[in-house]
This record gives structure tokens, C-alpha cells and sequence, in this order.
């Protein structure tokens, strides 16, 4: 191993440098997952060698520091920051270390979301807001009273029973809704991107002219009570908060109380599921014990109070490069443009490929080949470009063109003024053929093993296949002339394509690729027909009557029946032994004649709540109406959630849906 002391110097100045790219200019260039290891390594240096520990290390202080422009608050006590965990068995740690410290004597936790937003402090004077402050560097702050005071969710003055002097302290954030209209809007005018709502939410707060800020619509969650004179007889963190929900502070409402660590690390991975759908980003959740008179007991350490810990979730950012781009054309011919990236470890997978979407995102984003970029990915969704780290530009990036002839087929692309989308329209275009056969054999429609893009591209190239009929027809003897091909693979090919002749008819009609068809929709074709042939001898009028699927969808099904070429595929697969089986029967009529409509953001996708619904016999539908029976509203539940009250509808919450949805165990 190199010098310790020049690794830690080293790190100290690379720390304090992205310390005050993230604290002080807003603009970051690395992750916090890569920050947490340059810290991590930092800190395990300086323990493994005690003499090279300084005070001004960034180990020792607690973030950034305050902006010269605004006013430099002291913190009537420091605003300490958290000691971060990241599995179970931490927790189980930092639980079993607490319970030590306080011999014994009984502790309950509160457990929050960890708000990925500004930490702030306000002070409230005979119920009236005099202050508010940034946490800074934990010790003095910047006084933010006139921006903060434009923010909606912040009380000018608290109401109920307040004290004479309150301190509590939360965290400033802004919405992924109004994040991504401050970015448009930047976009338009033209200046730069903000890398995720944390840094708006920041460069918000600094904004000197608060009329500015007003129009920026943050929002706040107060968790932490700091000085409260006189002192309280509230003796419990989770009192604290009903405390403050009465003097009008805003609390978050996703916070649960445990007895143990039971429980709990179901509760994070439910939030951690949850989090996509809501409209604030947590990075995590934070852990309090609930017993305020154990606070003292168990004091601080330089930088975090015992009495507390973060969980985090795993990285949802990381930074690459963008070496190459190229434009992928889709089974119905629109050319995307993919971002080949410098591979990097996210969430737990190495990233290499992210969709660019289309190029009026290319443009927004400003991306250059060459560019250092912002990656996210949220949950299993596939990996976006978020942003593009302008300081690291060197002056060799190089502008991404948009084609103007399809790079497959070399035919002119269409161009849709008001879509985004540029399209082939060569409906003979390879490129398009070979994603249509891949998707055909993929999981969610045909599902057939052995049949990916590489085998596809393969089999066309070599004219075994022309269509995806042709799959029906092949050959052990053919394959095996194929290079790609040995005995074992070529049999498991063909037991996948034999297993996929009695698919389910609405996976049949989804491998399809019908025109405006997705699972859902084939599911309701399906269920409607119940046969291939039934399909096939329908007239347009038989699709208007399909519940649920509207004239615009209708009119294009029924149209690409009518297409000789569909018939003439059919009629080949059907003679090659594809026969698609119906779909089954609901599992249970528990729900039969009952109508359901979802509104607001419930814990699952609203599809696959519907698809629980009609399992179950029930109907799912988009409307309210005097024919709903429930309307299941999740957070934020608007329009649909009014007129159910307005009829009389029923109106459950998502917990007392999947209570009545719950088949008894016999
Ligand atoms: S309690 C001494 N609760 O996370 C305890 N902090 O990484 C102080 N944060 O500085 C904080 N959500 O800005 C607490 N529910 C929550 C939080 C939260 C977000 C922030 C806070 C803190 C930082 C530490």
C-alpha cells in the first residue's frame, strides 16, 4: 500500500472539493454512493491510523458551509447529520448497541422517510415565524426566512395550543411534479438542467429575489422538534409529531412506529417499492428511538446523534460517460437513439446501455458524445440519462445528429410535427422485422426460450425464417447448421417453440404487435372473443362492442385483421399446429358483479391491481359512475375521488382493497 497520509490528503481535498460542488454551487459531480466511498475510505484510514487524524478533516464536520450572500445564522443547537446504515444486519447493530447503553430499559422506534431535500430550521416566536435557516455546515447556516416564507406548506403563524419559542427543524424539498416543469421551462428558455429535485430545491433556497423562489413551489416536512420552551411533558418522538400536526407543521404521513426491528425491514422494503409513485424523492429512511428521555442518555457523536440512524436504499444515481450513441430502430419502426455508457455499478448491476428516449430529449438534456452524464434507475424500471455535468467538458464533445434515412434500410424517416417520434415507414425495413420476431418469442407474449435478439438476427440472416410463422416450421437438422447452434441448445429451442403453441389466446394476440395494443387490451379482445377463429371471422362492428377498448382502438384492431397480410400469417400458423388456448377463467367469482375504479397513486401498478379485480370476477374500469360499487383511493386522489363522494359511491382505501381481495386459506 501507497503513503497513508498521502491518500489521506488526497481524499481530504477531493472530499472538500465535491463538499462544496454539492453544498455550495449545486452542482455535483460525482454520486453520493461514489462520495460514500471516497468518505468510507477516508474515515477507515484515519482509524487504522490514529497520528493522521486532524481536526479540520472532512470526517470531522458536518457538510458544506454557508453562502457569503445571505446572512449567517448560529444554531441555537447544532443541526447534526446521521450516521448511515445499509442492510438489516446494521440496524440490528445499532439497535442492539442502544439497548446496551440504556441498560435495558424499554425503547420503541419511529421510522420515517428520509427526505432528500434541504435540512432547515425554523423558529416560531409566540406562534409567529421569525426565522428560518439552512443547516449549513451544522453549526451556522444561511438565514432563508423570506424564500421559506413563500413556501405554501410552511404556517406564518402556528395555530392550536403553540409555546412561547419553538425550533423545529425539517426538510425543504421540491416535487418530482414541479421539478420536472422548472426543468421544461428551463429547457425552453434555454439555461441549464437541474441534475434532480434535490439541487433545484437547493439552488431554489438561494435564490436572493424571493418572488423567484415563490414561483419555484416548494414544499416541507417538519420531523424534529430543537428547542421548545417552556419544555414540553411530551414524552415520545411519535407525541412530538402529533404535536406538531396540531400547531399546523406538516408531517409526513408515511411514518410507523415499531417495537422491535420485526417489522421493520418489511416497512423499508415497502416503502422502498412505494417511493417510485410518490411525488417527493427519499433516499432512505431514518430510524428514532421514541423515548426522548433516553436523547440525553445517549447523546452524539462529532457528527450524529446515537439516538438516530439512516437506512439507505441502494443508489439510484451514478456517473458515467457517453461513448457512443447508437439509433435502434423498433419493431414498428421508430428509431430510438440508446446511450452506450462507460460501465458503472448501479443499484446493484453494471450499467452499460440507457434509451435516450428520442431526440427532442437529446435536445433538452443538451447531450454531447463524450459528455460525463447523470444516470438514474428507478426500481426495475431500465436505466435513464438524467443530466449532463457540464463542468466536466473538455471541448471534444461531439454533437448527436438526428438521421434523417433509417439506419437499417436506409429508407427517408418520417417526422410527425406534433410527435417526438421519427418513424421508418418501410414496412419491409429488417431492422423492423427482426425487434417484431424477438418481441413475439419474448416472456410476456410468446415466451419462448432460446429464441433472443442474437438467434433471431441469425435465423434471418441466413433465411431459415421470414416471418414469425416460419418459427413453426423449423428444424432440428436446420438449426444445427446454424454455428450459434449445438444438440443440447438446438432441442431446447424447439421444446420452446412447442410449448408455445397453446399460449394463452391474449399473449398470442400481444406477440402480435397489433396497433395500439398492449396486454391489457389483448387481455380484453381475448376475453371477449375467446377464439383465434372468432377473431378472425369478426366484423369491425364485433370490436366497437368490446367493453372498455373505445372506437379509435377498435377501428385499428379490426383494421389489422382485415390486412391480407395478418390473414395469410394466421392461416400458415394455424396449419403449423399454433393453436392459442383461451384465457383462464377467473380463480374465483369472489368479486363477480362488483365494479372497481382506481384513482390516485396506490402501492402497485394500477394494472395490476385491475388484473387482481377481474381475476377475482370483478370488472376494473377508468370512470365513475352510478354502476361503480368501489372506488379505491389511493394518495392524492382527485376528480374520480370527488364524484365518488358526489354519487355515494363507496370509497376504500388500497390496504381494506387487498383486505377484501384476500381469498381464504381453506
Ligand atoms: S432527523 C439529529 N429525520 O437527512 C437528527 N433527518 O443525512 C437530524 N433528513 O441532516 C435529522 N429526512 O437534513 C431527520 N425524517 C428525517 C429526515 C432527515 C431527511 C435529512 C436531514 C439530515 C440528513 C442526514
Amino acid at each position: 500500500m501507497g503513503d497513508p497520509q498521502e491518500r489521506i490528503n488526497f481524499l481530504r481535498n477531493e472530499i472538500r472539493r465535491h463538499n462544496r460542488l454539492y453544498y455550495t454551487e449545486n452542482s455535483p459531480e460525482i454520486s453520493d454512493g461514489e462520495y460514500d466511498a471516497l468518505y468510507s475510505e477516508l474515515k477507515k484510514i484515519e482509524e487504522e491510523n490514529p497520528p493522521l487524524v486532524s481536526a479540520d478533516s472532512p470526517t470531522r464536520k458536518v457538510g458544506g458551509g454557508p453562502l457569503p450572500s445571505f446572512r449567517s445564522i448560529v444554531h441555537k443547537t447544532p443541526m447534526l447529520s446521521l450516521e448511515n446504515t445499509y442492510s438489516g444486519d446494521d440496524i440490528k447493530t445499532w439497535i442492539e448497541r442502544n439497548r446496551r447503553l440504556v441498560s435495558g430499559r424499554r425503547v420503541t422506534f419511529v421510522v420515517e422517510p428520509k427526505i432528500d431535500g434541504i435540512g432547515i430550521s425554523l423558529t416560531y416566536e409566540k406562534g409567529k415565524l421569525v426565522l428560518a435557516a439552512t443547516r449549513g455546515d451544522g453549526v451556522k447556516g444561511d438565514d432563508v426566512t423570506d424564500n421559506v416564507k413563500t413556501l405554501k406548506s410552511v404556517p406564518l403563524m402556528l395555530s392550536g395550543n403553540f409555546p412561547e419559542y419553538l425550533e423545529v427543524r425539517g426538510e425543504v424539498y421540491m416535487s418530482r411534479g414541479a421539478f420536472s416543469a422548472l426543468n421544461a421551462e428551463r429547457a425552453l428558455s434555454g439555461e441549464a438542467l437541474f441534475a434532480n429535485p434535490r439541487n433545484a430545491a437547493a439552488g431554489t433556497m438561494k435564490l436572493l429575489d424571493p418572488s423567484r423562489a415563490a414561483k419555484r413551489k416548494l414544499d416541507c416536512f417538519l420531523y424534529q422538534a430543537g428547542v421548545l420552551v417552556p419544555p414540553t411533558k411530551i414524552k415520545t418522538h411519535s407525541e412530538m409529531l402529533e404535536y406538531f400536526k396540531t400547531l399546523g407543521l406538516r408531517v409526513n404521513p408515511s411514518i410507523r412506529q415499531f417495537d422491535s426491528v420485526g417489522g421493520m425491514l418489511e416497512f423499508f422494503e415497502e416503502f422502498n417499492l412505494k417511493r417510485q409513485s410518490l411525488d417527493y424523492d427519499a433516499d432512505g429512511m431514518v430510524i428514532k428511538i421514541n423515548e426522548m428521555e433516553l436523547y440525553g442518555v445517549l447523546g452524539h457523536t462529532l457528527k450524529a446523534p446515537r439516538w438516530a440512524c439512516a437506512y439507505k436504499f441502494p443508489a439510484q444515481q451514478a456517473s458515467s460517460v457517453l461513448e457512443s450513441v447508437d439509433m435502434q430502430v423498433g419493431r414498428t419502426g421508430v428509431v430510438t437513439p440508446v446511450a452506450n455508457l462507460k460501465a458503472v455499478k448501479l443499484g446493484g448491476v453494471v450499467i452499460k446501455r440507457a434509451t435516450l428516449h428520442n431526440f427532442d430529449e437529446v435536445g433538452r438534456l443538451g447531450l454531447k458524445v463524450g459528455d460525463s452524464v447523470w444516470i438514474e434507475r428507478r426500481g426495475d424500471v431500465i436505466p435513464k440519462v438524467t443530466g449532463v455535468i457540464v463542468s466536466k467538458r473538455v471541448g471534444d464533445e461531439k454533437d448527436i445528429i438526428e438521421p434523417d434515412v433509417c439506419p437499417a434500410c436506409g429508407s427517408p424517416l418520417y417526422k410527425d410535427e406534433e410527435d417526438v417520434r421519427i418513424v421508418c415507414t418501410n414496412s419491409f425495413c429488417p431492422a423492423q422485422l427482426e425487434r417484431g420476431i424477438a418481441h413475439f418469442a419474448s416472456r410476456k407474449a410468446m415466451d419462448i426460450d432460446g429464441l433472443g435478439e442474437k438467434v433471431v438476427k441469425s435465423l434471418l440472416e441466413n433465411s431459415m425464417i421470414k416471418d414469425v410463422s416460419d418459427i413453426y416450421a423449423l428444424g432440428k437438422k436446420e438449426l444445427l447448421e446454424l454455428p450459434l447452434f449445438k444438440e443440447k441448445k438446438a432441442a431446447a429451442l424447439l421444446e420452446g417453440i412447442e410449448k408455445s403453441r397453446r399460449r394463452p389466446l391474449s399473449k398470442f394476440l400481444f406477440a402480435m404487435g397489433i396497433p395500439f395494443s398492449g396486454e391489457k387490451v389483448c387481455r380484453l379482445v381475448s376475453r371477449h372473443f375467446g377464439s383465434l377463429e372468432k377473431i378472425m371471422d369478426a366484423p369491425e362492428s364485433a370490436f366497437e362492442e368490446i367493453d372498455g377498448l373505445g372506437d379509435v382502438r377498435a377501428k385499428a384492431i379490426a383494421g389489422y385483421f382485415a390486412l391480407p397480410g395478418t390473414e395469410g400469417i394466421l392461416v400458415k400458423m394455424k396449419t403449423r399446429g399454433v393453436l392459442p388456448a383461451p384465457d383462464s377463467a377467473p380463480v374465483s367469482d369472489k368479486l363477480a358483479g362488483k365494479t372497481f375504479v382506481f384513482t390516485g397513486k396506490i402501492p402497485m401498478p394500477r394494472e395490476k391491481a385491475q388484473e387482481i379485480v377481474m381475476s377475482l370476477g370483478g370488472k376494473a374500469s377508468g370512470t365513475v359512475s352510478e354502476k361503480t360499487d368501489f372506488v379505491v383511493a389511493g394518495e392524492k386522489s382527485g376528480e374520480k375521488y370527488k364524484k365518488a363522494l358526489k354519487l355515494g359511491v363507496a370509497v376504500i382505501d388500497f390496504e381494506e382493497f387487498m383486505e377484501m381481495t384476500k381469498e381464504k386459506t381453506k
